[in-house]
């Protein structure tokens, strides 16, 4: 280990910043999270890389600069005391070392200027606050006073202070503590996660956006369930996703039980983040079952339904979006739809029609893969017999889809008789009777009544409109 993190710092960028740390008479130091990354040689590690001057970090980026041969830009954060210039495709952000004290209701520290040791005292992990110095005299040399070393080897996640004190230094450490068990599989040390729990209401003085930011992160983990299952145990969720938390806990009435949906939606998480990074497709999977505890009851004859749950719980992605204040745009609209549509490939499944098939194909139009990705996803019986059966059930599926996509091309399709096109040929202003005629179009082609081409459906209309009275002109 030793050896690899010299090397890396034999990189051109280092020795500009010691040139420039001696110029200037001020010890720097690389920390946080490119010093972590690098001895878990996590491939990321080079894109973001943090250093600490016992001194002024403005002054010392803008030192760096200088000397730089391509003269970069220094993005200064007076408010932050912090400066940023890009080298190569690397963000290199400086600051002055500093012991921070916060107020207890807002994430705006006051800044005092500190040492190296009480500077690391403030980060928010052990594994976090791991310096390597860049001065000349001890360049290279770790700096690890509270064991970081060891709980990156040992997997463990840890606050250098109290775990009370560090998060409500900054309660979004909270989410940063699960975030990073998620993506590096460690486990959140017990006094950690029990400071957690208890001060987990904090996280609500934290921008929505921030606590998005780090969702997407456990979302595009390797196995997101662990955040999400740590995130519900120690009361955040609720917080911010309280949908999700309803979905929690199993009711029986007479003798008949439904699944727990909460559980079996994280399962539906993993699967799919097999299949995909797409953090769009993998909200879909989280979301696809919201609308059941708002639609679950008891039916004395059929027992527990979720009565149009899919059609609800796509209304509720709206709401939920706009409430963290993630944008309403085109995939918002994505989640929306697959969430809508997430059970039409089951039903499918149990009868594939002609029929069937270009009308999911119709409603889907280009996300019809991502659709049956997320069907098969959603497989999680136990089962192992039925689990076969789904699965085969699904492959007929996509198989009749190829079939019907060939045959039909209904995909993105537009019906071929527009309103224009009745208005001239009926002499109409616009009315009712326009669209009832194009409905009657578009459904005799998705029935498989007419074929999808242009003579077959404006004889259909003449049909059509005479049954409504219409005269072509
Ligand atoms: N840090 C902190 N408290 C925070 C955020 C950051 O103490 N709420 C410190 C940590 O030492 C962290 C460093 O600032 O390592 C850099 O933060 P950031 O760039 O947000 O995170 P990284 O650790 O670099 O990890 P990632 O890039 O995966 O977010």
């Amino acid at each position: 280990m030793q050896r690899d993190y010299k090397e890396a710092l034999t990189e051109d960028i280092f020795k500009y910043i010691t040139e420039a740390s001696e110029l200037l008479k001020l010890e720097s130091y690389v920390i946080g999270g490119f010093v972590r990354d690098f001895l878990l040689q996590r491939k990321k590690s080079a894109k973001d890389i943090d250093i600490v001057a016992v001194g002024s970090g403005i002054k010392l980026a803008q030192k760096v600069a200088e000397l730089l041969p391509n003269k970069p830009k220094v993005q200064i954060f007076k408010t932050y005391g912090t400066a940023m210039l890009r080298f190569e495709d690397v963000e290199i952000e400086f600051v002055g070392a500093r012991k921070e004290s916060y107020t207890s209701n807002s994430r705006n520290p006051e800044v005092e200027a500190g040492t190296l040791e009480e500077d690391q005292n403030r980060r928010d992990f052990t594994i976090n606050a791991l310096a390597i110095s860049l001065n000349k005299s001890t360049y290279g040399a770790m700096l690890d006073p509270f064991g970081g070393i060891e709980d990156l080897k040992r997997g463990i996640i840890k606050t250098p202070l109290d775990p009370n004190v560090t998060y409500s230094d900054d309660p979004l450490r909270m989410m940063r503590a699960i975030r990073f068990a998620t993506q590096l599989d460690f486990k959140i040390e017990q006094n950690s996660l029990d400071a957690i729990a208890k001060n987990a209401h904090r996280i609500d003085i934290i921008t929505r956006e921030r606590i998005v930011d780090e969702l997407h992160k456990i979302l595009l983990s390797t196995k997101p369930s662990k955040g999400f299952v740590l995130l519900e145990k120690t009361g955040l969720l609720k917080r911010f996703l309280p949908e999700l938390v309803a979905l929690k806990g199993i009711d029986e009435v007479q003798g008949q039980k439904h699944k727990d949906n909460f559980y079996h939606t994280l399962e539906v998480v993993d699967n799919i983040s097999k299949k995909t990074d797409d953090l769009w497709l993998r909200w879909s999977a989280l979301l696809h079952d919201i609308g059941k505890a708002p639609t679950k009851r008891f039916d004395k004859k059929i027992g527990w339904t979720f009565h149009a749950h899919e059609f609800v719980g796509s209304k509720m992605v709206y709401k939920l979006f706009k409430r963290l204040k993630m944008p309403l745009n085109d995939k918002m609209k994505y989640v929306q739809k697959l969430v809508l549509l997430s059970s039409r490939p089951v039903i499918l499944a149990e009868e594939v029609t002609d029929s069937a098939v270009r009308r999911l194909i119709f409603d889907a139009g280009d996300d019809i893969e991502d659709l049956m990705i997320h069907c098969e996803a959603d497989i999680t019986t136990k089962n192992a017999k039925k689990f076969k059966q789904y699965h085969n059930n699904f492959k007929l599926v996509r198989q009749k889809i190829k079939e019907v996509e060939e045959r039909d091309r209904v995909r993105n399709f537009q019906p071929p008789i527009s309103g224009e096109l009745i208005m001239e040929t009926f002499n109409l202003k616009p009315c009712r009777e326009i669209g009832v005629l194009k409905e009657a179009v578009k459904e005799a082609i998705l029935e498989g009544e007419i074929k999808n081409d242009f003579e077959e459906a404006y004889q259909y209309m003449l049909v059509k409109a005479e049954d409504l009275g219409l005269k072509k002109i």
